[in-house]
């Protein structure tokens, strides 16, 4: 078996995975590389989501009666642990969402309808990059197109990188917010935060992150990022799906307005106007995902007790290991950053000209998963010249035996197209 430095137990934790027993068609084990689109959930997180049902399963902030205040002790207490799991100063920073998406559209809706200081109009800029998932774009387009905005971007080096060399003519005076993925989703670039960040700054505007392919792999700091809102999802985590989260600095979160009304946000409400409860509740309209939650806070305390830092270095090892043997197959391009620095462990690839629908389907015969297609980050796809790309991504329980697994699916593959 191939031993690199830096490896977690992959043996012990795969056992706590009942997923990655399956054996698929023909008898072929299951080699599960689509973590980037979800990860798998371990027992110890099924199992707090069966024991809520089970035995505590009501609504929460509403009820006087034991269930009630359990449901709410356990929800509440989810918000503790993903506080302390991203370093948040407060947890009445956290907002739960469904996922990253409507984390970053409550963004894009808190500044459509805010005023002064942080009203998005026709004299302003909105600033994202080519490299964002689609919900990291198609939020502000739709908040340019209702309030006149201008929205500009910056564009991609040829190897996978943001080309930050004009960022004084990108981020002027006139932008309110810059928004931008921590770790792509479809080329696994990690982008220098403090750069961009420094020049925001520099000119007022205030900084998302969408940290949706960074909050499950790396310790993640929200202080440290000193951005102003971060977004992730749990499904991504080894947690349910269903629940997100946006995290949000306190003065902005008192001074930004609601975006969905509804029960649980609200102070008072009479028939001609309504006050709103104090944030994270004025966030939170309605009935939230209490079950999803709590299994995120589960997947927190399962991902805190192996160490973050210990499952970046895991993950680091393995992609280092994969570039290496994917350059080894006749027809890999590799679409990104083609050494392990500064990236995550999403690789995706090209393989001569067999179309990556075909790449996937052949693999998937083999009990390998990958994504196929243009990863909701179809710009990335045109930017490069190609219409899809087929994805291997790594999580805590990949394995090397996995990626030689891939390598040799894509030996099989080229085979079976001559
Ligand atoms: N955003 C997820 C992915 O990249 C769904 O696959």
């Amino acid at each position: 078996m191939t031993q690199l430095p830096g490896l977690l137990d992959t043996e012990a934790i795969r056992k706590d995975f009942p997923i990655l027993d399956r054996v698929l068609h023909d008898g072929k084990k299951l080699v599960y590389l689509d973590n980037a689109a979800t990860s798998q959930t371990p027992r110890q997180v099924l199992d707090v989501l069966n024991e809520y049902y089970e035995q505590h399963n009501a609504n929460v902030h509403r009820g006087v009666h034991v269930l009630a205040e359990e449901a709410t002790e356990l929800y509440e207490g989810a918000r503790d642990k993903v506080a302390a799991f991203v370093n948040a100063p407060s947890r009445d920073e956290v907002i739960f969402t469904k996922n990253a998406s409507e984390s970053l559209n409550l963004v894009a809706n808190m500044l459509g309808w805010a005023d002064e200081p942080y009203r998005v109009d026709a004299d302003t800029e909105i600033v994202i990059t080519e490299m964002e998932h689609h919900s990291n774009i198609v939020p502000w387009q739709l908040l340019a197109q209702r309030t006149g905005a201008k929205l500009k971007w910056f564009g991609l080096t040829d190897d996978g990188r943001l080309d930050l060399s004009r960022i004084d003519e990108v981020i002027t005076p006139k932008t309110k917010i810059v928004s931008f993925v921590l770790v792509s989703n479809i080329l696994g670039t990690y982008n220098p935060v403090e750069a961009i960040v420094r020049r925001a700054q520099e000119v007022g505007a205030l900084v998302c992150v969408d940290a949706s392919q960074a909050a499950p792999h790396m310790a993640l700091d929200v202080q440290a990022l000193q951005a102003d809102f971060v977004a992730f999802t749990g499904h991504k985590m080894c947690g349910p799906t269903g629940i997100g989260v946006l995290w949000g600095r306190q003065e902005l979160l008192e001074d930004l307005p609601p975006f969905l009304g509804g029960g649980e946000m609200i102070e008072t409400v009479s028939m001609s106007s309504s006050t709103y409860a104090p944030a994270p509740h004025k966030f939170e309209a309605g009935t939230p995902p209490i079950a999803q939650a709590v299994g995120l806070g589960a997947a927190v305390d399962y991902l805190s007790s192996i160490g973050m830092d210990r499952i970046a270095a895991h993950e680091h090892a393995l992609t280092e290991y994969a570039i290496r043997r994917l350059a080894d197959v006749p027809g890999v391009r590799i679409i990104g950053p083609t050494t392990a620095e500064d990236r995550g462990a999403a690789i995706s690839f090209t393989l001569g000209d067999i179309h990556p629908h075909d790449v996937g389907q052949v693999l998937d015969e083999q009990g390998i998963a990958v994504r196929v297609g243009h990863h909701c980050a179809r710009p990335v796809c045109l930017r490069y010249g190609i219409p899809a790309t087929t994805r291997a991504s790594f999580y805590l329980y990949s394995t090397p035996a996995e990626v030689d697994a891939l390598v040799d699916g894509l030996e099989h593959v080229r085979n079976f197209f001559g």
